[in-house]
């Protein structure tokens, strides 16, 4: 059997193993494109069980395009905290805005035409037009690339454009026509629950197992061949989580590169011992009071690291550009999960200092004295 006969013998098995287990998704239950868009780029960041959460969250407060077109900046991203790449997001607030202005709130019903949408790829483009509109197009994400690799045993790079463009062609022909969007999603659960990377498919309960030209020559572990990636650059950084009367000091980022328009704590570049970090805090115009903590963290970009040294202390003084924001302020905001670790150790600071307060007030206030 040549690849593209193995491809073309898919639909009917996958189909038929999709009908049987297919996963229970809330964006499954519809053809509402706005939903099933809205899945699909939430689906580009992270797994499935990681989205669920954020989608219930989204969909209870932006239920509708003209919804998204509308929202404030800041609720839009506090809804995406924690997703990542939040330009995403934006682009989703910008296509609908697009949406209702331009086409009259009616959501551009082909492929073609999705992809003229900001933010929106092949992929999206492909999901969307087969699953809401029915429309015979392919949404190659790298569990389809997985799976056709092993398939048709495929031996090239699958980060290669000119073999991704390859299976894509491919993919479009061996698709039915009767359901497409169940042939896409259906090759997206396999390579979820059972073609599953990283050396370790469940080939005994593959529906593709007797087609699978890898698994008849029992290279499937070793398939698919990708490139090694570039090297991630490390970038060392010293945040400051800075504590004054029941405040903490935060920072808007610039509204372009890496988590534009995002909110963050102030740090400086290097590892900063005490020190060093006192002498920056004066250059700043703040006097530390009490260093109360030291923490580290990590956070993984695509293309960068950030190996953080964080300095809890209380200080006096303003400091300049930066806005001083108490617990429900901060919470309020949208912080990049980079900053996670450190987040969750000025809030607990904060609400301890709220019980000191209260307490004070109490102690004051009571006819003991
Ligand atoms: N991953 C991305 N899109 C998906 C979908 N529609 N169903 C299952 N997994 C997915």
């Amino acid at each position: 059997m040549t690849a593209q006969q193995r491809l073309q013998a898919m639909p009917v098995p996958l189909l038929a193993w999709y009908d049987e287990n297919r996963r229970d998704l809330p964006w499954r239950g519809t053809r509402d494109p706005y939903k099933i868009w809205v899945s699909e780029i939430m689906l580009q960041q992270t797994r499935v069980t990681a989205v669920l959460p954020y989608y219930r969250q989204w969909m209870e407060q932006l239920p509708d395009v003209t919804a998204l077109a509308a929202v404030e900046e800041e609720r839009l991203l506090k809804l995406w905290e924690g997703l990542g790449y939040y330009s995403r997001a934006r682009n989703l607030q910008k296509a609908a805005r697009m949406i209702v202005q331009e086409l009259g709130g009616r959501f551009p019903p082909t492929y073609e035409s999705l992809l003229r949408l900001p933010g929106v790829g092949e992929y999206t483009a492909g999901a969307v037009a087969s699953i809401a509109f029915g429309e015979r197009v392919p949404a190659v994400d790298g569990n389809v690339l997985r799976l056709a690799a092993r398939v048709a045993e495929l031996e090239e790079d699958i980060l290669d454009p000119k073999v991704r463009r390859r299976i894509r062609e491919d993919m479009t022909a061996a698709m039915p026509s009767d359901r497409p969007g169940d042939f896409n999603q259906a090759m997206m659960d396999l390579g979820a629950m059972v073609c599953l990377p990283n050396g370790a498919p469940l080939c005994e309960s593959c529906p593709l197992s007797r087609l699978c030209a890898a698994h008849a020559a029992g290279r499937e572990t070793q398939l698919p061949v990708k490139r090694k990636k570039a090297e991630r650059r490390v970038e060392e950084m010293t945040v400051f989580l800075l504590l004054s009367q029941g405040r903490t000091a935060v920072r808007k980022r610039p509204d372009s590169g890496l988590l534009a328009g995002l909110w963050e704590f102030p740090h400086l570049p290097g590892h900063l011992d005490e020190g060093a970090a006192a002498a920056a805090l004066g250059e700043m115009g703040l006097v530390p009071v009490l260093w109360r903590q030291r923490l580290e963290s990590r956070h993984i970009f695509t293309h960068v690291e950030w190996h953080m040294t964080g300095y809890l202390v209380e200080v006096r003084g303003e400091g300049a550009g930066l806005t001083w924001a108490d617990r429900a302020e901060l919470s309020a905001l949208a912080v990049p999960s980079a900053f996670s670790r450190f987040l969750e150790a000025v809030q607990a600071a904060l609400e301890e200092s709220a019980i000191k307060g209260k307490e004070e007030d109490a102690e004051t206030s009571s006819p003991a004295g």
